[in-house]
């Protein structure tokens, strides 16, 4: 008896490891259920660009400039280079297997069906995050616009009990007005996606512009006052690597572009340029509009800020330009939450395709939008963003990510080896120091968050196992093959 239950929780193990998705059903051309092929690169930058500039740039670089001090353009540079070698390996990876679903997809033909689950449980926690954190960020932007005109709305229902206050209500608006925007249907049309990209870039440019003048390199002394490395003082991770494991935030959503791999015109040419173009360009902006922030201000000043760049530029006595600054994040930031809701519809539409959670939850409406994904994103992004404080629920999201990187640098590997001689539509150059390199850097990064993401992401991680043990290991569609 005994003998039996072990081979049997052997062959559920065995399971985990060894049940694959053929390489054939992931790359299948066949008509049906594939998506319309309608993208190409300068759609693909947009919507890159879309997801990637948000509330890391426009928030996140007052706290990292907190943690590491001016140093942070260093951190930006760190973060930067990491998502580099990882975007290298979601080129291959996008452009080899163009469909839905992402770093969950190509685990799933290369590292077997348990590492695929645990990449799509990270994911789910990643994507509801991201939609939490720029709607936490979009608040500190919207109460500052608040304040300047006025209004009577009581401070306790502006900011989350962290930040002093009960809930912070204009993120929760935000977070459930873009739910109820996609679920009448609103799609994110490339007119007015292209339109906000614009606002943002220019809103930063005008930055640039009016902070120049202003530079004061004694600002940057000294450059480094918590060290280069990462440790832990209360509870947060200070040093410029400390800060490198926030800023990670303000350069994901290059792979939410991959999301949309099914749907593009010619995934070898645009994938390509659409995923490593758009970040070269977001990390150069980056580190031009940090270093103006410091340049400008001492970090020390601006780093408390819920609405970091509209207070460098009212400090400069430019409080028309403070005003359109926080316009524009508050008109274009919404577009990085329906990016990322809508690459979380995706992932769980891809993970309910293979049995692996309920089907009905991915299910569409006549309208094409699936309900109750979207409703189920929104309201537990709400929930967090009313409550949780920004650091905290963006290191989070940075664990889920930095997971789905590493399984993406492991699978693009995995792969070369298994299939060499398969047409690859791009081959990331020198797979085997860029492989290696995009997954060293990634696990030092995850170790630079703080013990309690790390933590909680474990805990998260350990639930998602259980949950698969008793659904998806036998819900599977490779269980019933
Ligand atoms: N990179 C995106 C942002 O900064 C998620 O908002």
């Amino acid at each position: 008896m005994r003998a039996m239950v072990a081979a049997k929780s052997g062959d559920e193990f065995m399971s985990f490891v060894t049940r694959r998705k053929s390489l054939a059903a992931e790359t299948r051309t066949d008509g049906g259920q594939r998506l319309k092929a309608t993208l190409s690169w300068p759609h693909l930058i947009a919507l890159g660009v879309g997801a990637i500039i948000g509330t890391g740039i426009y928030t996140l670089t007052g706290v990292a400039a907190g943690l590491a001090g001016p140093g942070v353009i260093l951190s930006f540079a760190a973060a930067g280079a990491v998502c580099a070698f990882a975007a290298l390996s979601y080129a291959e990876m996008a452009t080899l297997m163009p469909h839905a679903g992402s770093a969950y997809s190509y685990s799933y033909a290369t590292l077997g069906e348990g590492i695929a689950w645990v990449i799509g449980w990270s994911l789910i926690l990643e994507y509801t995050l991201v939609c939490s954190t720029v709607s936490v960020g979009w608040s500190g932007y919207a109460v500052g616009l608040i304040e300047q005109a006025h209004w009577a709305v009581p401070k306790a229902l502006l900011a989350g009990p962290d930040a002093g206050g009960i809930v912070n209500l204009p993120a929760v608006f935000i977070a459930l007005a873009v739910t109820g925007m996609l679920l009448i249907g609103t799609r994110e049309s490339a007119t007015v996606n292209f339109v906000l990209v614009c606002v943002k870039l220019v809103a930063l440019a005008g930055f640039v512009a009016l902070t120049l003048p202003h530079f004061n390199a004694a600002n940057f002394h000294p450059f480094a006052p918590f060290g280069y490395g990462a440790h832990e003082i209360g509870g947060k991770k200070y040093g410029v690597m400390g800060a490198a494991g926030i800023i990670f935030f303000a350069f994901y959503g290059f792979d939410a572009i991959s999301t949309a791999a099914e749907e593009t015109k010619n995934p070898s040419r645009d994938l390509t340029i659409g995923i490593v173009g758009s970040m070269v360009m977001c990390t150069v902006i980056y580190m031009v509009v940090a270093a103006c922030a410091l340049g400008a201000s001492p970090y020390g000043v601006f780093s408390k800020s819920a609405e970091p760049l509209a207070f460098v530029l009212r400090a400069l006595q430019q409080p028309l330009a403070a005003s359109l600054i926080a316009g524009a994040a508050v008109l274009a930031l919404p577009t990085v939450i329906m990016v990322f809701m809508f690459g979380q519809s995706r992932v769980f539409l891809a993970m309910a395709r293979d049995g692996l959670l309920p089907r009905r939850l991915a299910s569409v409406s006549p309208r094409g939008v699936p309900r109750a994904v979207t409703i189920l994103t929104g309201v537990i992004a709400a929930v967090i963003a009313g409550a949780m404080p920004l650091s905290d629920i963006a290191s989070l999201a940075n664990a889920g990510t930095l997971a789905a990187f590493i399984a993406t640098g492991l699978a693009v590997m995995a792969l070369r080896r298994a299939k060499p001689d398969l047409p690859r539509p791009f081959r990331t150059p020198l797979v085997w120091v860029v492989g290696p390199l995009g997954i060293a850097g990634c696990l030092y990064l995850f170790t630079t968050l703080q013990t309690k993401t790390i933590r909680f992401f474990l805990v998260w991680n350990a639930i998602g196992v259980i949950v698969y043990l008793l659904y998806g290991r036998t819900k599977s569609r490779l269980a019933e093959a």
